[in-house]
């Protein structure tokens, strides 16, 4: 079968496309057949190892969100049949409770091989049957963009209809963060480098946006949005350099989840008015699959639509990385094997 591997040093220099021998499923695993999958921007920070320990070792197969469909099942196989379209889970070990450090370690892409082969061997635990409606690319986009902005809102943020909630960007996470946020009834305003990307998020129904390039103290811009009271939930997607901004606009109580380091992994940031507002900075790392499933009924009940900005070829797997480097996508980038 035709595969994407790093192999022999880490880099993307040594990103090939190559084979391996077909798999076969064992008992209690299933084979799929890959269908699609999509990038997120920790793909781009794999190949250089930059998740340390959690990348895993020589060769891997890389990118962790894909679907498939089962074309071979193992002895003793009954949570999905032949047939069944399914998206593997981005965290293979956290089915569902507290996170810990064993659940932490089972990311797809890295250190698990991840999606872009042509076949794949997974645990039947580890994969989940996918809404009808979505195409393959759009099923592709959910195991870990759109799992973490439910997390932060739904499974841990408890968002409610009538929150006022910020998401930062147009990427992958922030779109799912606004179409979820606006399932739920909740306000929701965007930030964003671009005009023309705030206008298309308008469309999908945000109710305010800024442009942080035009804006750069963009927490003072938003206070009228919020009438003075702040904002009740912050997606923080920049990290080191708008952590501090969004300190001064979240409202007392409020929470931040934190979840991306665009802008820096370093906080420099006023402890003193996360004590005194009382502020809740709550991390997330994706999600179970617990949620993922929850979340998939969701998507299904509401016919919920990814935003997929462009779709290249499985060979094309570097122009896609490049792509989603340059910060030009609206939403998610795909691939179809
Ligand atoms: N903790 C987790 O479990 C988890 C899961 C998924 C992703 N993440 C992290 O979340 C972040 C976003 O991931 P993604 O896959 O959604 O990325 P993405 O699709 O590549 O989105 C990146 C977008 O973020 C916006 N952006 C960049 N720098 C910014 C800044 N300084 N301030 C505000 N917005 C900025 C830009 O949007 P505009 O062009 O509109 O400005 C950019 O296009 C990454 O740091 C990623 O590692 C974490």
């Amino acid at each position: 079968m035709r595969v994407f591997q790093i192999e022999g040093g880490w880099g993307l220099d040594h990103l090939v496309l190559s084979s391996r021998p077909d798999p076969r499923p064992g008992a209690g695993e299933v084979l799929l057949r890959m269908k699609a999958a999509s990038l997120n921007y920790r793909d781009l920070v794999v190949p250089d190892r930059g998740y340390g320990q959690y990348t895993g070792t020589l060769p891997l197969i890389p990118i962790s969100d894909g679907v498939g469909e089962v074309v071979e099942v193992g002895a003793g196989v009954s949570r999905v049949a032949v047939g069944d379209r399914v998206c593997p889970s981005f965290l293979q070990r956290w089915v569902g409770g507290e996170l810990n450090l064993e659940r932490i370690t089972g990311s797809l892409g890295g250190p698990i091989d991840g999606v872009m082969a042509d076949l794949m061997v997974l645990p039947e635990g580890g994969v989940c049957r996918v809404p009808e409606h979505l195409s393959d690319v759009q099923a592709a986009t959910l195991p870990c963009a759109a799992l973490t902005a439910w997390s932060a809102l739904v499974t841990e943020g408890g968002l409610r209809a009538g929150d006022r909630l910020l998401v930062q960007g147009t990427g992958g996470v922030a779109l799912f963060a606004l179409q979820f946020a606006k399932m739920a009834g909740a306000h929701v305003t965007v930030i964003s480098s671009s005009d023309d990307k705030l206008a298309r998020a308008r469309a999908l129904g945000a109710d305010a946006g800024i442009n942080y390039r035009s804006e750069p103290e963009w927490a003072r811009a938003s206070r009228a949005i919020t009438d003075g009271a702040g904002f009740d939930h912050i997606l923080e997607l920049g990290g080191e350099k708008t952590l501090p901004q969004s300190l001064r606009c979240i409202r007392p109580g409020g929470t931040v989840s934190m979840i991306g380091v665009l802008s820096g992994g370093t906080m420099s940031a006023s402890l003193g008015l996360i004590v005194t507002r009382q502020v809740r900075l709550q991390g997330i790392t994706v999600g179970s699959r617990d949620g993922f499933e929850a979340m998939l009924r969701a998507i299904g009940q509401h016919r919920l639509e990814p935003i997929v900005d462009r779709v290249f070829e499985f060979a094309e797997l570097k122009d896609a990385m490049a792509y989603l480097a340059s910060g030009a996508h609206f939403g998610k980038v795909c691939l179809r094997h």
